[in-house]
């Protein structure tokens, strides 16, 4: 019997290890990876994927502008990466005569490309396993806070320490909880030109309605160049940079796809946790997400019902309302995903063979409660996470009136904590950045946000961190007076109060009805929710760190990989399609037919191009496909999350064969649990890129630009 429920949870285990997605370090790459890649077809060794000394496929992959993935193209610095991460760069450039987001941009000459100060590039030139560097002389009893400030220095000197050239930096990040430590050489390049983009009816096809879903038909991409001072290194913009020169670039497939084959995603995945405890994945799917998902929710309709009144708020809230759309769309998909799967019950049974393992390992005793301790832990947690998550939502993320506050109570801050001068410097930013905010903005539009917003707090704000201030029978008379009278409505009178003297500026904003009702909040915020979460963080961090160490062991030599941290990593995979739901079977492959299939005309979501209708009326498409038909976009069983947009998908032979752009909505969870039947990368056709560049915006010279492979 016992035998028996031994080999039951042993296949359970091997189903969670199967489960598990794949953000592999580069510089990790085990043969036994590269055979397992081999066997799905691939031709590449992992020198040519990886390797600090000589030109490999990480020379041709950069992470851009901190928040997304591009690749270069061609020998003179040409970057493709998604139209949503250039997408503000692209509308800083549009103007009402030339409206390069509705209408697409095509620079016919290097003189043409437009640049984009404080827009940066970086490529990782190497990356070294550092961990018995950083984690050297730790006393084993000294307490967390201790051992931490022995990490920093240790981090600090191996920055200085480690070899480089001059234009490099060192970055040192952790890995696996804390349990591993890893340097990269990187090389930031900050003369970064917008080249082309398609019109949003393409980059930007289905909008708000598609996002997160498959069938899918977006030509997210758009084109940057890198420029580089006469010696190639990063220089700041200069009218005397050049094009960046480089042998380490994609070389473009134009073979077509099918399902089956194999690709390689390389980029910077952002942010998973697949190794947390199965209370803290209930805690985020019953608790927090529930309350973020709600607080979006309320601010959605109520931008909607204005949008859809007026054209003009339409315009100005159109990629706010995308920006909140985009996570709380992403929340629901993730908690149906890890209901679907039973990602829950599959932890619990995981941590049920995690303890028998500790028991017929002899492994460390401090194990075996661990389970105790964080079901404890998340127990007390609760309040606080609503709490934090309520106040971040509804005072950071959703109200414009009350982020400005914000800004007015850093000011603030720095100069009781600072030197006048670092307020004087910060003050001039700001009275940048504010300004900014009124350009997308109505009074009445966020008046009824912030209405909403602060019944929801009276309402749900858990007891101990209520402000007693806040009733909500006096809400509404509370609106009126702040709307009117505040200088956080007031764009005049703020840039007034942006070029006063400190003394004089909190003076000011000491009597303003506005700042002062957000300033008990955001105090409430800092006295009382903050500490209680740093405090209640640290002690789930280093048992996470501790259970962390603890799956390594268990799994014995089995290959354990990190959570995405921002730093670049491999995910392999084949094209697939998969079944959303009973009977359903989903295609991997999707074509400009169904963008037809699709089309509103005027639609902002759905409208299509008259030079598309074309091509599609004469099946003109050489020599990008020869069938007749034009794939789109196409789904992989690659795990990727957020920060992999713009990421080069790659085939058998180190060939660029799409760009990634998103997920499919019944796989979000795969940043919590990843199960392999229902988690799919969606990219787009590197042939329907070229179509667009070639056919619709006539940039032939880019099309010369890049190495084509029939
Ligand atoms: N869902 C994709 C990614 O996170 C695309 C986002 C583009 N923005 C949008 N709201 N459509 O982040
Ligand atoms: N669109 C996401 C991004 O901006 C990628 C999609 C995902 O989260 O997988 O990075």
């Amino acid at each position: 019997m016992r035998r028996i429920v031994y080999i039951l949870v042993f296949l359970l285990f091997q189903g969670i290890l199967a489960q598990q997605g794949r953000m592999i370090i580069p510089s990790e790459l085990s043969k036994d990876l590269i055979s397992r890649m081999q066997e799905m077809g691939s031709k590449l060794t992992a020198d040519n994927i990886y390797s600090p000394n000589k030109t490999s496929l990480n020379d041709a992959v950069i992470q851009f502008n901190g928040g997304c993935t591009g690749e270069i193209v061609s020998p003179e610095g040409l970057i493709l990466t998604n139209h949503h991460c250039g997408y503000a760069a692209i509308q800083s450039h549009s103007t009402f005569e030339h409206n390069y987001i509705k209408d697409g941009f095509w620079s016919k000459s290097f003189e043409e490309e437009l640049p984009n100060p404080g827009m940066y590039v970086s490529f990782v030139r190497k990356i070294e396993d550092v961990t018995e560097r950083v984690l050297t002389g730790i006393d084993k009893d000294a307490d967390t806070r201790q051992k931490q400030a022995i990490i920093q220095k240790n981090i600090n000197r191996l920055k200085k320490s480690l070899p480089k050239q001059d234009w490099q930096d060192i970055q040192i990040k952790s890995f696996f909880n804390g349990n591993s430590y890893y340097a990269f050489t990187v090389e930031n390049y900050k003369d970064i030109r917008l080249v082309a983009a398609p019109p949003s009816s393409i980059g930007k096809f289905g909008a708000d309605t598609d996002n997160w879903m498959w069938p899918r038909h977006s030509g997210d991409f758009s084109i940057f160049r890198i420029y580089a001072d006469k010696n190639n290194r990063p220089a700041e913009y200069s009218p005397d940079n050049v094009p960046y020169q480089t042998d380490a670039y994609f070389k473009i497939s134009l073979k077509p796809k099918k399902a089956g084959d194999f690709f390689l995603i390389y980029g910077f995945p952002g942010r998973t946790k697949e190794y947390l405890p199965a209370v803290a994945v209930q805690q985020k799917v019953e608790i927090i997400n529930p309350a973020r998902i709600k607080t979006r929710k309320t601010v959605l309709d109520i931008m909607k019902s204005y949008m859809s009144k007026n054209d003009t708020i339409k315009l100005q809230y159109t990629a706010k309302y995308a920006r909140i759309a985009n996570y709380w769309k992403k929340w629901i998909g993730e908690n149906q995903g890890i209901k679907g799967s039973g990602a829950i019950e599959k932890k619990k049974n995981f941590e049920s063979y995690f303890l028998s393992q500790v028991k017929t390992k002899k492994m460390d005793p401090e194990y075996l409660n661990i389970f105790d301790k964080f079901d404890k832990l998340y127990q007390q947690n609760r309040d606080i996470e609503l709490a934090r998550n309520y106040f971040i939502e509804i005072f950071y993320l959703n109200n414009d009136l009350l982020k400005r506050a914000f800004y007015l109570y850093n000011l603030k801050q720095t100069y009781r904590q600072k030197a006048k001068g670092d307020f004087d410097k910060l003050q001039k930013k700001y009275a940048e950045q504010l300004a900014g905010s009124f350009t997308n903005y109505n009074t009445d539009v966020d008046k009824a946000i912030f209405i909403a917003l602060m019944n929801l707090y009276a309402k749900n704000m858990p007891d101990k961190y209520q402000n007693t201030s806040l009733k909500s029978d006096n809400i509404d008379i509370l609106a009126g007076n702040i709307y009117q009278n505040s200088v956080l409505n007031n764009q005049k009178a703020l840039k007034k109060l942006l070029k006063k003297g400190p003394k004089k500026f909190i003076e000011i904003i000491n009597k303003d009805t506005g700042y002062t009702f957000a300033e008990t909040f955001i105090n409430d915020y800092y006295q009382k929710i903050a500490p209680d979460y740093q405090n209640i963080r640290s002690k789930i961090n280093s048992f996470q760190k501790i259970y962390m160490k603890g799956i390594q062991q268990t799994l014995n030599n089995r290959p354990v990989y990190p959570d995405a941290n921002g730093t670049l990593r491999i995910s392999y995979g084949v094209i697939k399609g998969y079944e959303p739901r009973d009977a359903v079977y989903y295609y991997p492959i999707s074509h400009v037919k169904g963008i037809i299939e699709k089309y509103i005309p005027g639609d902002y979501e759905f409208d299509v191009s008259q030079k598309l209708i074309e091509l599609y009326k004469n099946k003109d498409y050489k020599p990008y496909s020869n069938t007749g038909e034009m794939p789109v976009d196409f789904l992989g069983t690659a795990h990727t999350t957020g920060g992999n947009s713009g990421s080069p998908a790659i085939n058998s032979e180190g060939e660029l064969i799409g760009i990634n752009f998103d997920r499919v909505w019944e796989g979000t969870m795969s940043d919590l649990y990843y199960d392999q039947k229902i988690c799919r990368n969606i990219m787009v056709d590197i042939n329907y890129v070229l179509l667009v560049i070639d056919k619709i915006g006539n940039d032939k010279r880019l099309i010369d630009e890049m190495i084509l492979i029939k």
